[in-house]
């Protein structure tokens, strides 16, 4: 397997970018995580983090200069998906680099098409279509991906309502809900 060292900026750990973390580990060595909340830096600290930015008490874009050697983040993938979070990649990835975009909002957010322009960069979207499954299944039967962790509640289907009542609480302590059929 060959190993990147080239710079990931994963923006938000919560259930999405955690994730995204534990599979990127496998085959990249240099990988930044940005969050707002503490106790999602030091979980991704501990899943392989090299560098985390607490994005409301470090100046952002600092940080990632910082980390990269002055070159900015070569993918960023923006699992907060939050109103600015595409514009504050489009600063934070270097030239040539790649921004992954994985939200559902369908409200138009302001980019600067001059970042997109001058730095030559690649933006792409991520849903379901990348045909991985049956990859991510294999690594999880491997023992390479250890999920254990991701899962923080389980419901059974007939009280699904108050899963969703508590995943619309949005708290930290909340990652994946399963579902179980009896
Ligand atoms: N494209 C896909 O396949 C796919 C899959 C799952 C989720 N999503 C989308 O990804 C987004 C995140 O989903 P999730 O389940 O991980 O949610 P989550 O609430 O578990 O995680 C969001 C994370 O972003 C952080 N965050 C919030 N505001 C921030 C900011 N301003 N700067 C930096 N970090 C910030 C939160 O602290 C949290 O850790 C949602 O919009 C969801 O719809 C997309």
């Amino acid at each position: 397997m060959i190993l990147l060292f080239l710079p990931l900026l994963i923006y938000g750990a919560g259930s999405l970018g955690s994730s995204i973390l534990k599979i990127a580990r496998q085959f990249c060595r240099h990988i930044l995580v940005a969050d707002i909340v503490e106790e999602k830096l030091k979980e991704a600290q501990k899943s392989g983090a090299t560098y985390t930015i607490h994005v409301q008490r470090e100046n952002f874009q600092e940080k990632v200069l910082a980390y990269t050697q002055g070159r900015g983040a070569t993918v960023s993938i923006d699992a907060a998906c939050v109103a600015d979070s595409l514009q504050l990649l489009l600063q934070a990835t270097g030239n040539a680099g790649r921004v992954i975009t994985m939200g559902f909002s369908t409200t138009p957010v302001p980019v600067n098409p001059f970042l997109i322009t001058s730095k030559e960069l690649d933006i792409r979207g991520s849903r379901l279509q990348n045909h991985m499954f049956g990859k991510a299944i294999e690594m999880i039967r491997e023992g390479k991906l250890d999920l254990s962790h991701s899962v923080s509640h389980t419901f059974p289907l007939t009280e699904a309502q108050a899963a969703f009542d508590l995943a619309d609480r949005h708290d930290p302590s909340v990652r994946k809900i399963v579902f179980t059929f009896s």
